[in-house]
């Protein structure tokens, strides 16, 4: 079959989600907002890999534990496809669903996160840890044949079932996180920074194994890094993050080739191999504290230019380098459609 026939199908879609964590005064009075995720809208296509990149402390793991409902969302919806629900849901609302739908929607995806070593018991054979969703599902019949193979599809055997996690590598124990994560047969995996603690020669057998694995099982991957490179690698479309909204999103060819957001331009120029985009920008200031005051004047306080931006500003002026301060992409434009399926917040 033609694998555009197959695909072009949403399995899930977020719609204008939020999660404020409120900011407490040592009386417990509510002072301030974290807005980590304000107002992210995203569609994510079946069997391919959406992408979802920006610095750290912009919200991205934050959008996943609400996607998982691992922590419930200020306000917004996902929106669940007949993939997922079967149709037997009573509700494709995810804020809807019955704790028993809650649980058959998780079984339907895989979690991987950046650190292997935090997500393994190392009390726990790996055998166990490997059929551990399973047993917690009751699908323990040939459970011993399931996770042999399992380990082996991610190049791992059955000479492993009996070891702990610390005799393993960095990129071994990400595999056992794989291949747990694909033992309930998940529609989708998320994905968050799954190669950052690795080495680079490692990252690659890893970014290879999650290609392969995708094909053989149609899965959707929802990929989260703060590596461009990575990101190119890996995915069919992405969203850029910054502060908790999505600033831009495309096609990976057409967002790395036409960047149209300056944090976009911004990140694309600090990465070393990207000689295709030669402007030179640079970011001036730390990230900005996504508080946001509910007292006004400390508001305004918060958005003002920054002494250390100023002596940025003079240290690079006429050296050829465009420059972005910090606060001046705090300024929310409404997302507009700058090319094919490419939007942006320009002007
Ligand atoms: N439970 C929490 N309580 C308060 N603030 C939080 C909580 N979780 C995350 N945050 C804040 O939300 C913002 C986004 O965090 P996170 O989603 O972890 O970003 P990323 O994964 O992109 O690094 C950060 O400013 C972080 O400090
Ligand atoms: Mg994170």
């Amino acid at each position: 079959m033609n694998k555009e026939s197959v695909n072009n199908q949403i399995i899930i879609s977020i719609k204008n989600l939020c999660k404020h964590f409120p900011v407490k005064n040592v009386w417990g009075t509510d002072v301030a907002l974290v807005k980590a995720l304000d107002g992210v809208d995203l569609e994510i296509e079946s069997g391919k890999t959406f992408g979802i990149v920006g610095e750290s402390g912009c919200g991205k793991t934050t959008l996943m534990r609400t996607l998982l409902r691992l922590v419930e969302p200020t306000s917004g919806s996902v929106v669940l496809s007949e993939e997922i629900t079967k149709n037997q849901f009573l509700s494709n609302s995810l804020e809807e669903l019955t704790s028993e739908e809650l649980r058959s929607f998780r079984r339907q995806i895989g979690v991987v996160f950046q650190d292997p070593m935090g997500a393994l018991n190392p009390r726990m054979l790996i055998k166990d840890i490997v059929s551990e969703p399973l047993v917690i599902h009751g699908k323990t019949k040939e459970i011993r044949e399931k996770v042999i193979s399992l380990l082996n599809n991610v190049g791992l055997g059955e000479e492993h079932m009996y070891r702990y996690p610390h005799e393993f590598s960095g990129g071994q124990r990400q595999r056992i996180v794989i291949a747990r994560a694909l033992a309930l047969d998940p529609k989708i995996l998320v994905l968050d920074e799954p190669t950052s603690a690795l080495d680079v020669s490692v990252q690659a057998q890893i970014l290879n194994l999650l290609n392969d694995l995708q094909k053989k099982y149609e899965l959707t991957y929802i990929f989260i890094s703060h590596d461009l490179s990575v990101i190119e690698y890996m995915c069919d479309r992405l969203a850029v993050m910054y502060l908790g909204k999505v600033v831009e999103e495309a096609d990976t060819e057409e967002l790395f080739s036409n960047p149209q957001h300056p944090y976009t331009k911004a990140l694309l120029s600090a990465t070393p191999n990207f000689e295709k985009h030669k402007e030179k920008i640079m970011i001036l200031g730390d990230v900005p504290s996504p508080i946001t005051y509910l007292d006004q004047t400390k508001a305004e306080l918060a958005t003002e230019i920054t002494e250390q931006e100023r002596l940025e500003i003079k240290t690079i002026e006429g050296k050829g380098i465009d420059y972005i301060v910090r606060s001046s992409l705090n300024e929310v434009l409404p997302l507009k459609e700058v090319g094919t399926s490419h939007y942006a917040r320009v002007k």
